[in-house]
């Protein structure tokens, strides 16, 4: 089948990429023609393991190719995905649909023999049908029908997640489009992946519900942490005690200094705006954004009192992206976490093995090229991301460089008996702190 997907984000090259893969025959357009050219280079602008084995591949084979210029893409296309950034509106936490609706203003003007206009990009209930408006308005002779088909890629293994989805969410209203669909994702038939047919509205409501729903999950765990703290429990055996049943499941129950990243925080504010506008309160997901967005700040807190003030001390910071495998900073917990340490009179070091040349651009910190090098006569060390070389640091090695044994492993990557046994203050989250032995 021939595909245009418009948008060469992270979600658009993904998809574009793995659809190849797939076998069929993809144009992925974006209008920034630099991109382009480095991406026919086989450059990749992102960090996603895997993503530039995939696009080389399939860019080889001649089924991946890319334009700046939509015009005969979307011509010759049976299909085409508008999967351009629907970023938080400036002040009022909307999706701002503006690249969305420019795109279906463009493409209406290419589109030839019927052609499926899917929605990929995470949009707001009712974009859908407001898409099909603009492309109606502009071509009133044009044969087509629009589908939302929200993907649930999380950065770091959104190869896997395109290749063995749990599902495939699709909202559209004609059978017509539903083959097409199912043309399209006729490969994942193979790994008997339900594909949901639904109407465009609940298509769109489940990516949100799905992200709002995880959002709280994790929300929900972070506080049960801080009362572990309280009364002596741990929090990784209470999730795990809850997550062995199965109506509660084992996933996103890991307790941390609140959830970050391109979707949770924008798309659990583009929903509250929804259920706003519709006068359907929301309230549970009001209390998931005020309690994780009020985390992050107390977790400057919990460190300023584990190193007894920071004032004119140094802080080893070890990870500052929103999660491990990416180099996405993103609403990451260290851009609030790092800059309230510095306020209160710390310096701060920090490594982070992908996200440097991001940071580089957000914090004001001493950016080092190693965990041993950040830890290098600092007072003590924070563990804000958990990437899996932070898992296995040589604990004696770490104590010698640091002034003082300190340890705040916000993503309980480390065992407190081990740790107090090695000598060193052990603060974490959900877990007693252990005293040097
Ligand atoms: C998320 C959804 O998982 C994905 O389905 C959707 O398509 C996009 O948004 P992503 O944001 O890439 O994916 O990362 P995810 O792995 O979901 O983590 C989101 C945030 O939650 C991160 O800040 C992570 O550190 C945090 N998290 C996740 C926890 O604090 N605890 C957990 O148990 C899981």
């Amino acid at each position: 089948m021939r595909i245009a997907m418009i948008g060469t984000g992270y979600v658009g090259l993904v998809s574009g990429a793995c659809l190849s893969e797939f076998g069929h025959n993809v144009v992925c357009i974006d209008k920034d023609a630099a991109k382009v050219e480095a991406l026919r280079q086989g450059v990749i602008p992102i960090f996603e393991p895997g993503l530039e084995e995939v696009v080389g591949a399939n860019a080889r084979a001649g089924r991946l190719t890319f334009e700046s210029a939509m015009a005969q893409a979307v011509s010759e296309a049976e299909a085409v995905f508008i999967a351009v950034g629907t970023p938080s509106r400036r002040g009022d936490g909307h999706a701002d649909l503006s690249y969305v609706f420019a795109a279906a203003e463009e493409l209406a003007c290419h589109l030839r023999d019927y052609t499926v206009v899917i929605t990929k990009s995470t949009v707001p209930v009712g974009t859908s049908h407001q898409v099909k408006q603009i492309i109606a308005r502009a071509r009133p002779d044009a044969r087509f029908d629009v589908c939302s088909n929200p993907e649930f890629l999380r950065e770091g293994s959104a190869i896997e997640d395109f290749r063995r989805p749990d599902r495939v969410i699709v909202g559209c209203d004609s059978d017509r489009a539903r083959d097409v669909i199912r043309e399209i994702y006729r490969p994942l038939y193979l790994h008997e992946t339900p594909i949901v047919f639904t109407n465009p509205e609940t298509s769109e409501l489940i990516k949100y519900a799905a992200n709002a729903f995880l959002a709280t999950k994790i929300t929900f765990i972070n506080e049960i942490a801080d009362l572990c703290e309280k009364v002596g429990a741990d929090v990784q055996d209470v999730a795990r005690g809850i997550g062995l049943d199965g109506r509660i499941g084992a996933k996103f129950l890991h307790a941390g200094p609140g959830f970050g990243g391109s979707c949770f925080p924008k798309d659990t504010l583009a929903l509250l705006k929804t259920s706003q506008d519709h006068e359907a309160p929301a309230r549970i997901v009001e209390a998931v954004v005020a309690v994780n967005e009020e985390r992050k700040r107390r977790m400057a807190g919990k460190i300023e009192a584990a190193f007894g003030g920071v004032r004119g001390k140094t802080v080893a910071v070890l990870g500052l992206t929103f999660k491990p495998n990416t180099d996405d900073m993103r609403d990451a917990p260290s851009l609030a976490i790092v800059p309230q340490l510095q306020a209160a009179g710390a310096t701060v070091r920090a490594y982070d093995p992908e996200g440097g040349k991001e940071a580089r651009k957000l914090l004001d910190v001493t950016l080092c090229d190693s965990a041993y090098e950040a830890l290098d006569g600092a007072d003590g060390v924070v563990i804000l991301t958990e990437w899996n070389e932070f898992r296995a640091l040589d604990v004696a090695r770490m104590k010698a460089l640091l002034k003082h044994p300190l340890m705040v492993d916000l993503r309980n990557i480390y065992r407190p008996a081990h740790m107090a046994a090695e000598g060193f203050t052990y603060v974490s989250i959900g877990r007693a702190m252990a005293a040097p032995q």
